[in-house]
């Protein structure tokens, strides 16, 4: 029975060669081709049901997205959620989007060094027994593999309920030596925002009543210069501010 049920998943992915991708090694190198033409690649690691990746894609045209799970039933999943989002344009290939059938733990075979611009870590299995850390997305290991993959504008986005799992990510983050921006022990202390594209385990978590913590990671050396251009022309203002005198308390 369940087999039948495995085999009929395996046949519906089969007959969405438009939007998903069983053999994704066989485009190392050669996504934007599938694509048809090189804008930026996203990818979300570990994408589940695939909220996030298909609102993203259909949200950002100018970027190319790609959603990887290893499990074949929440890639059917996430396809019915892509073709979804999509039906609003009354478009039923996503013409940015492809759904990879993966495991992170070969990434290297799936994308060529530099392939990518952004990865998406969210809500990855938090793993939270110490002998299991190894198989945390944010340790070093898969880090190592992380920065090989991104080009110069490369970043990493990091979103998770777990604080021992965000507590764990900084700890790699830092020990590889990467800039971090943006970094939130409360995304939505303000509310919600509209801008703000959520995934299913934020939605369930915030209805919770929990906090998600989120990070950003700058890792190619283009990224971290424009960043670091913004962040010191801000200190300019800043400085300028005090020296006229504005904003200071009059203690
Ligand atoms: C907790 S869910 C989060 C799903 C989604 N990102 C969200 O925020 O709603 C983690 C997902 O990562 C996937 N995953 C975990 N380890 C993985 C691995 N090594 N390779 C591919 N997918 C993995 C799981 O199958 C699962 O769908």
């Amino acid at each position: 029975m369940r087999l039948r049920g495995r085999k009929g998943i395996r046949e519906n992915l089969e007959q969405q060669e438009d939007l998903v991708v069983l053999e994704p090694k066989q485009h190392k190198g050669k996504w934007a081709e599938l694509f048809g033409n090189d804008h930026p690649i996203f990818v979300e690691f570990g994408m589940g049901k695939g909220q996030f990746i298909s609102q993203m894609s259909y949200k950002y045209p100018q970027y190319n997205f790609i959603g990887i799970d290893m499990y074949d039933e929440l890639v059917r999943r996430a396809s019915e959620k892509a073709r979804n989002a999509w039906s609003q344009a009354e478009v039923e290939t996503p013409p940015n989007l492809k759904l990879a059938l993966a495991n992170i733990e070969q990434i290297e075979e799936v994308f060529d060094p530099k392939e990518l611009e952004r990865i998406y870590l969210n809500f990855s299995d938090p793993w939270p027994k110490a002998k299991h850390a190894r198989r945390r997305l944010t340790h070093p290991r898969f880090l190592k593999k992380y920065i090989e993959l991104l080009n110069p504008k490369g970043q990493i986005h990091f979103k998770t309920d777990s604080e021992t799992l965000f507590e764990f990510s900084l700890n790699s983050i830092a020990d590889f030596g990467l800039q971090m921006t943006n970094l939130s022990l409360n995304l939505h202390r303000e509310g919600l925002n509209e801008e703000h594209v959520m995934t299913e385990y934020e939605q369930k978590f915030m209805g919770k009543g929990m906090n998600i913590h989120r990070v950003e990671v700058i890792v190619g050396e283009e990224a971290l210069r424009e960043y670091n251009e913004v962040r010191l022309d801000k200190y300019k203002v800043r400085e300028a501010t005090d020296e006229s005198g504005e904003d200071q308390d009059e203690a």
